[in-house]
């Protein structure tokens, strides 16, 4: 029989040792985002998410852009819950897939694949929380792909609404890169269209870039 079984301070210790590992790996997960510009949630974005999870308590999240896998690994610390995550970078999928292995989550699935061609992979489950992270042009489409799979009373959240403050300046348009200039329409359009969608109740704060959260009537 194993030690541990017959000596309960034995469990707390191990459960420590758990969570320093966690924060130390997590604590490394930042270092890598700031030193190769992997653009990962921010802290007060970071803190808002995580009480919107600890309020709703989903069984099922699917995440749209996974980087490093930051945002998923903390989610998961938070409600474990079982995630997706979808990524298209091949190099960002392999450090994903390294950093939820060395943390040893079992319920994190990380799909390697284009959100946009990803559908038919998660189509058969149903989602309390989408979280939209992912390339900010294609926001409408994410949308209108995934939230078919949502729960009543599920919640959508979407990061980086305003784009550094960029997207709610209409008259600054004409100053941005042809390319920039795309992006920021595309989002204000996304965001305009999401506050007149009247099967959500969807509420934008200005929070680390810029959160919205949509609630399924
Ligand atoms: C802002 S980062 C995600 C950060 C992550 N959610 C976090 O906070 O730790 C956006 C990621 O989405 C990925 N991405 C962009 N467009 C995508 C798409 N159409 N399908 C899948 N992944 C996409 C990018 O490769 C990038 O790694």
């Amino acid at each position: 029989m194993d030690k541990r079984d017959l000596d309960p301070t034995a469990l707390v210790i191990v459960k420590e040792t758990n969570t320093i590992n966690f924060n130390e790996k997590i604590e490394s997960m930042r270092k890598y985002a700031k030193e190769n510009g992997v653009p990962i949630i921010k802290d007060e974005g970071l803190v808002f998410l995580k009480n919107i999870i600890g309020l709703k308590r989903p069984t099922n999240i699917l995440e749209i852009g996974t980087a490093i896998g930051y945002s998923a690994a903390i989610m998961n610390q938070v409600s474990n819950s079982n995630i997706y995550t979808i990524e298209r970078d091949i190099n960002m999928y392999n450090e994903a897939k390294r950093n939820i292995d060395d943390l040893n989550i079992k319920n994190i699935n990380i799909i390697f694949k284009d959100a946009l061609e990803a559908f038919d992979l998660v189509k058969d489950i149903k989602f309390d929380l989408i979280f939209i992270d992912a390339a900010k042009a294609q926001y409408t489409k994410f949308f209108d792909m995934y939230t078919p799979l949502l729960n009543k009373n599920g919640v959508v959240v979407c990061d980086n609404m305003l784009f550094h403050g960029v997207v709610a300046n209409e008259e600054n348009y004409d100053n941005l890169t042809k390319g920039l200039r795309g992006l920021v329409r595309k989002l204000n359009a996304f965001t305009k269209e999401l506050m007149q969608n009247e099967k959500y109740d969807t509420t934008l704060y200005d929070i680390g870039d810029g959160m919205s959260v949509s609630i399924l009537k």
